[in-house]
């Protein structure tokens, strides 16, 4: 059978997300950020493509790695001004009945407590179709101004990760029965206090001893996202993700990542494919070949270098205003997305070294992913290969320019796809879990989250209760 491609949208609630200078171009819309109409006009446009989901990425900070100051993001609208994601998504779901949303928060910023019912809310909102992008953070500016002299080092921020989800997972899956709203007008009893169990988390990091403040929405935990692909950031995918965006510039550095996801899933005693994977990339296509091609010279004419290595030197956490634009870019030490440095270095198969000149052309148009450029068709078939030869399950698209790149795969690619049997006709009824993976609304019983169900040992709240107080 064909195997069906599955997409995302990438996107961000600022101005040319990933693709600095393209603001100036006269048919990108991304400035229409801060206007509603362009959310609600994105969502339906996706969800006439049949898109899984709308990914919206974050930061809680500046890239200010590149010359050690934020003037130069600044003057590139280098994805600041930015503004929150989260409260984008009522609106959307309310135009829209099928497309996920994936949204983006990080873990070292917000409590767990009022996060959780934050969540819980979108959930009921959309019916069960939100997912959570979960990040441990990058930025050292975001770090400062929460009042720390700089980030945790880089696994340490996945430590203080799980036991952020070890929170949310007791507090979503954890505290409330099924049952225990039951709006009983006779009695007057609207919850059934005996089906609310206070979770008795005492950590590390919090202590949260109550229950949890909503009742339970359809899929309980959201869909959960993940996209950090260091060794330590795999194993936490590995454990938590079931939704992975991952983003190698190359088919075989692809190839290799997708491998050692999937490994990654067995060791965590998971099925290998309880993981959608996509990979991060950009399309460039119209209705020939030529008209592609002329559409990407036309981009990278508006295509900003200075705001390519203001991005890369944030992802890289190097300031590559240091360096020559020539210089390879060798083995550096990476205290921010460990897998985007290492993704380069191994890139380099052909014997050549990235240069910084490289690395700055390569992601000044949708960022670090691959392009694909070409008709619908030729597209089509590119995807093809890249699916059948890495195993990867779909794309994450980011855009040149917005909505204009998100149209043209609609227009082009998909029609070209289904006429292969490789792309969905239609959505499965049912939350984003459920269309995702075609076994109900809840996590699997193999998922992490799924341990902390109310069950066992820690059945009732008197239990819980005494666990926590050590009673
Ligand atoms: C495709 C892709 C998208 C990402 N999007 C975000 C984002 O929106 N916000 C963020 O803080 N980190 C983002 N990250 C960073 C990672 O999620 C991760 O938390 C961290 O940087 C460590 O990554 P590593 O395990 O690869 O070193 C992204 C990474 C990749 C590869």
């Amino acid at each position: 059978m064909t195997r069906q491609i599955r997409f995302n949208a990438f996107d961000m609630n600022c101005v040319a997300h990933q693709s600095p200078g393209l603001w100036r171009h006269p048919d990108d819309q991304s400035h229409r950020y801060t206007d509603l109409g362009y959310w609600t006009d994105l969502a339906r446009l996706l969800e006439r493509g049949l898109f899984d989901g709308l990914f919206i990425a974050d930061v809680l900070g500046t890239y200010d790695v590149y010359g050690g100051t934020d003037e130069a993001a600044l003057r590139q609208g280098a994805q600041i001004p930015v503004a929150d994601p989260l409260l984008l998504v009522s609106a959307m779901a309310a135009v829209t009945e099928h497309l996920g949303f994936g949204i983006t928060t990080g873990t070292g910023f917000e409590h767990p407590y009022p996060f959780a019912r934050r969540l819980s809310t979108l959930d009921h909102l959309t019916g069960g179709r939100i997912g959570w992008n979960v990040v441990t953070g990058y930025l050292p500016s975001a770090a400062r101004n929460f009042g720390d002299a700089d980030q945790l080092d880089h696994d340490t921020r996945y430590d203080h990760a799980d036991e952020y989800l070890e929170v949310l997972y007791k507090l979503w899956e954890g505290s409330w029965e099924d049952d225990a709203v039951v709006r009983d007008t006779e009695r007057g009893v609207y919850v059934d206090p005996e089906k609310v169990h206070h979770i008795g988390h005492r950590g590390t990091h919090f202590t949260v001893p109550g229950i949890h403040l909503s009742e339970p929405s359809p899929q309980r935990s959201p869909v959960i996202y993940q996209a950090g692909a260091s060794p330590r950031g795999v194993r936490f995918a590995a454990e938590n993700a079931e939704a992975i965006f991952v983003g190698p510039p190359s088919k075989r550095v692809l190839k290799d990542t997708v491998a050692r996801i999937r490994q990654a899933l067995v060791d965590a005693g998971r099925d290998p494919y309880s993981a959608r994977i996509y990979a991060l990339s950009t399309v460039i296509t119209g209705s020939t070949d030529e008209a592609a091609a002329a559409k990407q010279e036309e981009y990278r004419r508006y295509a900003d270098l200075e705001g390519a290595l203001v991005f890369t030197s944030g992802w890289m956490g190097i300031d590559l205003s240091r360096y020559d634009l020539d210089d390879p870019i060798g083995n550096v030490e990476s205290n921010a997305i460990q897998s985007a440095v290492a993704a380069f270095q191994e890139a380099a198969d052909d014997g050549r070294e990235w240069t910084v000149r490289d690395i700055a052309e390569w992601a000044s148009i949708g960022g670090l992913g691959p392009r694909f450029v070409g008709s619908g068709e030729t597209v089509a078939t590119q995807l093809q290969e890249w699916v059948a030869d890495t195993d990867v399950d779909g794309f994450n698209l980011a855009y040149a320019i917005t909505p204009g790149s998100f149209e043209d795969v609609v227009t082009h690619v998909v029609p070209a796809l289904q006429a292969r049997g490789a792309y969905p006709t239609g959505y499965t009824d049912g939350t984003l879990r459920h269309k995702l993976f075609d076994k109900g609304d809840r996590l699997p019983a193999d998922h992490r989250g799924a341990r902390y169900r109310l069950g066992g040992d820690l059945s009732t709240r008197t239990d819980r209760y005494r666990a926590y107080t050590n009673t």
